[in-house]
């Protein structure tokens, strides 16, 4: 087999947000960490800024991760990148700037890594112009084999198919807490190439079945070693965890 789902090749791990048991979660330095720990594969949330400036960033405000506070629709570049976003997480990263979409692919282009990135829709963000502005870069950046589009927001995933038809030509995942009954339908009406779920509320029932159709199935937040263990035996493809090293040691 030739096409997507065999040139992707999804490592049994992937790091959440970077290795964000060890680096502050979506940071340069976290993908840093991931690499240096081995790990192939991060998974990144990316949003728009105010000022339509795509950044690494899973919050809908700076508060938990940053040294100020207000929220992302409201802020520009300019402020934005005066933030310091690791002294929260630990003093060695004091410093550590909040990082665009255009640096953090830069950076995971230079050391090779595959992304699996999140688009992230907070409330009342606007899916379409996040899309719009994220997909070509992510697309011109990483080859296909290496980049995995994932939302929970079926308008983000819906508006970028519509932009790249080809489901050859872009891997989308579909992000459920919950498998809904009609799985099915919804991958193949998007031409996805994965399901990701949340594991503790997965049943074995639902992994088999995932695991014996068309579809990748990967589970997130994944730190426990002993349900690391069990979804393998599952079947499932791939875990995404805050601590990889963790699992498989
Ligand atoms: O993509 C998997 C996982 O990151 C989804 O949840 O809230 O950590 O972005 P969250
Ligand atoms: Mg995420």
């Amino acid at each position: 087999m030739s096409d997507i789902f065999s040139r992707i090749a999804l490592p049994a791990t992937i790091a959440h947000r970077g290795l964000s048991a060890h680096a502050p979660e979506n940071t340069l330095a976290a993908v840093k960490a991931a690499h240096a720990a081995g790990h192939a594969w991060v998974e990144l949330d990316v949003q728009l800024l105010g000022d339509g400036t795509p950044i690494i960033w899973h919050d809908a405000g700076v508060r938990r991760c940053s040294n100020s506070r207000g929220k992302l629709k409201k802020l520009n570049w300019e402020v934005a990148s005066r933030l310091d976003v690791g002294r929260w997480f630990d003093t060695t990263f004091s410093g550590e700037r909040m990082a665009t979409l255009e640096e953090m692919l830069a950076l995971l282009d230079e050391l090779g890594m595959g992304l699996n990135l999140e688009l992230k829709v907070n409330r009342g963000r606007d899916a379409s112009a996040l899309v719009e502005s994220v997909l070509p870069a992510a697309m011109q950046s990483l080859p296909r084999e290496r980049l995995l589009v994932s939302s929970f927001d079926m308008t983000a995933l819906n508006a970028a198919r519509r932009l790249v038809p080809d489901p050859q030509a872009l891997a989308l995942g579909l992000l459920y807490e919950k498998l809904p009954r009609d799985w099915e339908d919804r991958a193949s009406r998007l031409g996805a190439f994965s399901l990701h779920l949340d594991w503790r509320r997965l049943k074995l029932a639902q992994a088999q079945a995932v695991a014996a159709s068309d579809y990748r199935l990967l589970c997130y937040t994944v730190n426990d070693t002993q349900a690391y263990q069990r979804l393998c035996q599952w079947g499932v493809d791939a875990v995404i965890s805050d601590d990889p090293g963790r699992l498989t040691r």
